[in-house]
């Protein structure tokens, strides 16, 4: 029953920025439904879904989009030519987004990465919807249903891997559970993943049998924001960078939400920010558990570019300290997402600015998961 809180708490942070959004042009993001499906999201635990281990792919629950060259397109993997005949450019490096809890294809929080990353042009995103297989309160569900998950996005990328992508460009971008998506994959394919981002893989529920480890790819990279809570909170990759301490974002603390989600959250926002060099930044080297308070145990070495640029084969922890909130733009017109940041920019005007909704409860700190 509380569970259906998450999705009233998270939209209730974001709705600033939606509204925010529809002044703006050129926005792909449907915000007008991803608040409606905040608002009007009444499942409950029995409508939740769980996939047997054995289950076949493809899965009608699981689907597949392809994004380049300002183009959209359905990935029919099924079909031998569809990648010779498909929008798919090969000259570009090729990402997967693999959204967390309550996500979904053009759902928050994830669209934010997916227009960044196609916003810096250089990549063929392929977005993982499984929407429907983790939709609130079906949390434990979709703990359960990462498995099927991996199988089939397994069997896409043999697929598409035959059909001439080159996996060596292939990056499995990850938040939350979709973090630990983009681990069962190496289970279900017979070559090696190249590289891994997970931005603060989840931790509520999740076994060792289920949890990302640095055997899953070449590379595991790992951006900590909320370990220990929503996010999982030991070593976990070959790179795994402390931002902040790696627990809460101080940006979150008197934002007026729920400072633990916000916190897990925002690892979407420095992925983000990481494809921009202007925006790129670098953490230096500390010591190997995420250390807690503002201090970090320092450890020699050289700086280390976090995100996407973060080079293939570096290896240890890594400490950052940024009091503001990351992709969020530095004045009117600067490169970022309003959507990265918790109040909308001043100078914005926004036609009709809206206060609280009246059907959105205010948002209370509880665990969501319990
Ligand atoms: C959710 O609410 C809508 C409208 O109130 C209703 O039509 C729908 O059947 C409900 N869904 C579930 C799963 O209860
Ligand atoms: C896109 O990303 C690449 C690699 O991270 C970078 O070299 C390039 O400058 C970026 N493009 C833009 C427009 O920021």
């Amino acid at each position: 029953m509380c569970c259906s809180l998450l999705r009233y708490s998270l939209c209730f942070y974001w709705i600033s920025q939606c509204f925010a959004q529809f002044t703006l042009p050129n926005q792909p993001v449907k915000d007008a439904l991803f608040l409606h499906n905040f608002v009007s999201s009444n499942l409950t635990l029995k409508d939740c879904v769980f996939r047997p281990a054995n289950s076949e792919c493809p899965d009608k629950d699981v689907s597949y989009f392809l994004y380049t060259n300002g183009k959209k397109e359905k990935v029919d993997y099924t079909k031998t030519d569809w990648l010779r005949q498909s929008i798919w450019d090969p000259l570009k490096e090729d990402v997967m987004l693999i959204h967390g809890y309550a996500g979904g294809d053009d759902e928050l929080p994830m669209v934010v990465l997916r227009d960044a990353y196609l916003k810096n042009g250089s990549y063929n995103i392929w977005v993982v919807d499984w929407g429907k297989l983790n939709p609130p309160p079906c949390y434990r569900a979709g703990v359960n249903n990462m498995r099927i998950v991996g199988k089939c996005t397994g069997d896409l990328l043999t697929a598409l891997r035959t059909a001439g992508l080159q996996t060596e460009k292939l990056t499995c971008v990850g938040h939350s559970l979709g973090s630990h998506v983009c681990g069962l994959i190496a289970r279900f394919v017979t070559f090696r993943l190249h590289r891994i981002v997970a931005l603060d893989p989840a931790r509520p529920f999740i076994t060792p049998g289920l949890r990302l480890s640095s055997g899953n790819a070449l590379a595991v990279h790992v951006l900590h924001t909320n370990a220990g809570h929503y996010g999982e909170g030991g070593k976990t990759g070959h790179v795994d960078f402390c931002i902040n301490g790696g627990r809460v974002q101080p940006y979150c603390e008197n934002a007026d939400i729920d400072v633990q989600l916000c916190s897990h959250v925002w690892a979407i926002c420095y992925m983000a920010e990481s494809l921009f060099p202007s925006l790129t930044k670098k953490a230096e080297p500390c010591s190997r558990r995420c250390p807690a308070g503002p201090r970090p145990g320092t450890r020699v070495g050289m700086p280390l570019e976090m995100g996407h640029g973060t080079p293939l084969f570096a290896s240890g922890s890594y400490c950052i300290h940024d009091k503001y909130p990351p992709f969020c733009p530095a004045h009117d017109g600067a490169l970022g997402d309003n959507r990265c940041c918790l109040k909308p920019p001043e100078s914005l005007s926004l036609s009709s600015t809206p206060t609280e909704p009246t059907d959105v409860p205010t948002p209370t700190t509880v665990d969501i998961f319990s």
